[in-house]
């Protein structure tokens, strides 16, 4: 019966390879799986998805799976001896001190802080830099276990008014609240249905801009898999009720659509950025508010600057009519151009800072009116300069360490900057600058030591490895210093891949904690799909060229073992989301070259992930297998329909941990259950596997944003001691 079906796939991607000999018969069980309906037809292609029932998360059936599976895991995990050495540790060296830029609103200063293992950062405010701060919104009184978050905000321009959005579970709906800042008044506003939202308020106080999505059947607590379609953009008057918002901008025949606000410097325009997926373009409509003398009260005039998904265009800042915009527009490292919007055909729009060579703009902001600070990618390390905002003329680069900026406070009004610096080996150092000086001079305003921890004593090295196809790959390396090239050392190798996302250095205690404890060496490494070199590399690890991040992933292995830091069986992989994705199909492609894989909150069937929550958006960097030529190129990696019995003799898949959440409505969670199910029937009763296969779910849990530190550490805690057992890891004191 299996035989007669076998045209289900592309010969090379069978689910099931009976037509080889060498491989060992599937189980009766494995065959009657793919004997039961249903079966889905992709332009001809038959091909079966006997787990679909997993993609109800309320069913009984799927509870009932979703248990079982956790307690087959958790025992496991509670087993690993290194499980609470590592938690405490980690504990003990995650409690350092963690702050942001200080940022001014109107009269005041504010910064968010957390003491080291609060389980969210509070936001404190200062009457000036030298002043006590004082509490002003404490997240951590949100809810009595730490998981409601706060997920953005905006204060009105004045500093009077905050709206801030808070999210319960990881999910990615948001709820805006607002206070009253001089006293921390809560103000009996809510708004509701948020999701993917912009926070801009008018100058004059009177309300914000935001988006929401129409009710739905059904729940919608992160839970539900739902599809997110038709969100529009609302005008909230502070104090009235939600339902009297004003509605600004909608798109009936455009369902995927999705809009975001942003109010001009100086209050004069609303700039509409339209998306229709993840790719870096959008159509730019903007409306004169001058042109609704009476306010905002219906949809508005927009004004449809750029109607077409050619490239990106943001806004950086405008004077009078002449507005500046980092674009990719013919430069795919991006650049700023000057567009007078009394004068805007193309012929008439001026180039600011041209495209550099090969460094990426990853942002630029206009500062005490006349400044522009513009940060750099160079090879995957930013990069600090400043420009004059009139000429574009270059002023001065300010000088930065090996690693990344984290965060960056300084608008058109203030007259400072703050910036913050992050590396491999050094959590934080928060500069200031002040602008008002003659001799521009940063300094140390704030910088964070980690007890118990020297960096002295480690080292990072970044080097290029040729993929296959010859491209150079940058990956950081870290480990402690000195330690012999001789393939005996566990390696943890991280990628991502995809979206436009740089993976640049951060801190991470977790990661420390492996190559300090358990002898480890960190590898990093910036394959394509990635913004690390803007969309040229983006472009070479998207749609037709997917596969290209999974090799480049696959050839960082290799580098490492060629260069002596580890060996096959010592390599541990791990991503998440779309990293979760890159994970599951390099273990399906390549299952000799790793010992284990931790995949979190990944993205599983790539046939139908279009189909729940936000995934439509996706299929900008995806495809979709609705279309002909891109089912062919998904079927050909999706994690679900690949997973077959090694090819070589004493091959077998390494050990897989796959995490994800009951309320991630991100990357849903059924993409990881079918995934599991597949796995542990196809590979697990296979008698040549004797790795685990594991999943564990976690509740009121997302795809990772607003996790609280006590959910963070236990997860890194099992994901560690998971790696430890399976690889026969000791800890090393
Ligand atoms: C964080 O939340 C957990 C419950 O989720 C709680 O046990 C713990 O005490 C909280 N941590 C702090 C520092 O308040
Ligand atoms: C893509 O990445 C570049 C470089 O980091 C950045 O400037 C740009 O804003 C990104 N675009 C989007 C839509 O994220
Ligand atoms: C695991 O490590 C211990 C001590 O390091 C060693 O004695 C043992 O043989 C190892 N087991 C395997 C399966 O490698």
């Amino acid at each position: 019966k299996w035989n007669s079906k076998a045209n289900w796939f592309p010969k090379h991607t069978s689910c099931l390879p009976l037509d080889r000999k060498s491989r060992p018969k599937p189980t009766a069980l494995v065959e009657a799986m793919f004997q039961l309906p249903p079966v889905d037809d992709y332009h001809g292609c038959k091909v079966p998805d006997p787990y679909s029932w997993l993609e109800d998360p309320d069913s009984e059936k799927t509870q009932a799976f979703v248990n079982a599976q956790n307690q087959l895991t958790l025992p496991f995990l509670e087993q690993c001896e290194i499980r609470d050495i590592f938690k405490d540790r980690m504990t003990e060296l995650y409690d350092y001190p963690k702050y942001s830029c200080p940022f001014k609103r109107g009269n005041r200063y504010f910064h968010f802080y957390n003491t080291g293992l609060q389980n969210q950062s509070v936001l404190y405010m200062q009457e000036n830099l030298e002043s006590k701060p004082s509490v002003f919104l404490d997240p951590n009184t949100f809810s009595e276990d730490g998981t409601v978050a706060l997920q953005g905000y905006a204060f009105s321009e004045d500093g009077e008014y905050l709206a801030y959005g808070t999210s319960a579970s990881g999910s990615d709906w948001v709820e805006i609240r607002f206070l009253r800042v001089d006293g921390a008044v809560p103000l009996e506003d809510r708004l509701e249905r948020v999701k993917f939202t912009c926070m801009s308020w008018t100058h004059d106080g009177k309300g914000l801009f935001y988006n929401s999505y129409p009710v739905q059947e059904g729940k919608s607590d992160g839970t539900e898999t739902s599809t997110n379609l038709h969100q529009k953009l609302y005008y909230h008057v502070l104090g009235t009720p939600q339902s009297q918002d004003v509605l600004c901008a909608e798109f009936p025949d455009q369902s995927k659509w999705m809009s975001g606000a942003e109010v001009s410097d100086d209050g004069r325009y609303v700039l509409l950025s339209i998306q229709e997926g993840c790719d870096p373009v959008n159509r730019l409509w903007y409306c004169d508010l001058n042109d609704v003398p009476q306010g905002v009260t219906g949809l508005l005039p927009w004004v449809k600057l750029i109607d077409n998904f050619d490239a990106e265009y943001e806004y950086v800042t405008n004077e009078a009519t002449v507005f500046t915009f980092k674009t990719n527009l013919e430069a795919p490292q991006y650049r700023l151009i000057n567009v007078d919007f009394a004068q805007p055909s193309i012929s008439q729009w001026k180039e600011l800072i041209p495209q550099h060579d090969k460094d990426v703009i990853v942002f630029a902001t206009c500062t005490y009116s006349k400044f522009l600070f513009v940060c750099f990618l160079h090879d995957v390390k930013n990069v600090l300069k400043m420009f004059h905002l009139s000429s574009g003329e270059e002023i001065r680069t300010f000088p930065l360490d090996v690693g990344s900026i984290v965060g960056f406070t300084g608008r058109k009004q203030d007259s400072e900057i703050f910036y913050s610096f992050t590396s491999f080996l050094s959590p934080a150092i928060i500069y200031h600058c002040d602008l008002t000086k003659e001799t521009l001079q940063p300094y140390v305003f704030r910088e964070v030591t980690v007890k118990g921890f020297s960096p002295a004593d480690y080292q990072t090295t970044q080097v290029f490895y040729p993929s296959k196809d010859g491209t150079q790959i940058p990956m950081f390396i870290v480990h402690k210093k000195g330690i012999e090239l001789d393939g005996s050392h566990p390696a943890f190798l991280y990628g991502y891949g995809g979206f436009n996302i740089s993976i640049t250095p951060s801190y991470s205690v977790s990661r420390l904690i492996f190559v300090r404890h358990l002898g480890g060496v960190l590898a990093v490494a910036n394959i394509r799909g990635g913004g690390e070199y803007g969309e040229t590399w983006h472009k070479a690890g998207m749609l037709a060229n997917k596969q290209n991040c999974f090799t480049d992933f696959q050839c960082a292995a290799e580098h490492l073992i060629k260069e002596g830091y580890t060996s096959p069986n010592k390599i541990t992989i791990n991503g998440g989301s779309n990293g979760g994705l890159l994970v599951a199909a390099c273990v399906n492609q390549r299952p000799d070259l790793f010992g284990c894989a931790v995949a979190q909150v990944g993205v599983m069937d790539m046939l139908k992930f279009h189909k729940f929550t936000i995934g439509h958006a996706w299929t900008t960097d995806f495809g979709c297998s609705e279309i002909k030529e891109q089912f062919d190129w998904l079927i050909k990696y999706s994690p679900l329909h690949n997973i077959h019995v090694p090819e070589a003799d004493e091959a077998q898949y390494p050990a897989i941990l796959l995490l994800t959440g009951d309320h991630d409505d991100r990357v849903v969670p059924l993409h990881s259950l079918k995934y599991i199910a597949t796995l542990q029937n196809v590979i697990g009763q296979w008698p040549g596997q004797s790795n685990p296969l594991f999943i564990y779910v976690d509740t009121k849990s997302g795809h990772g944003a607003g996790k609280p530190t006590s959910k963070v550490i236990q997860e890194v805690a099992d994901t560690y001691a998971f790696i430890a057992r399976c690889l026969n890891l000791s800890w090393i004191e």
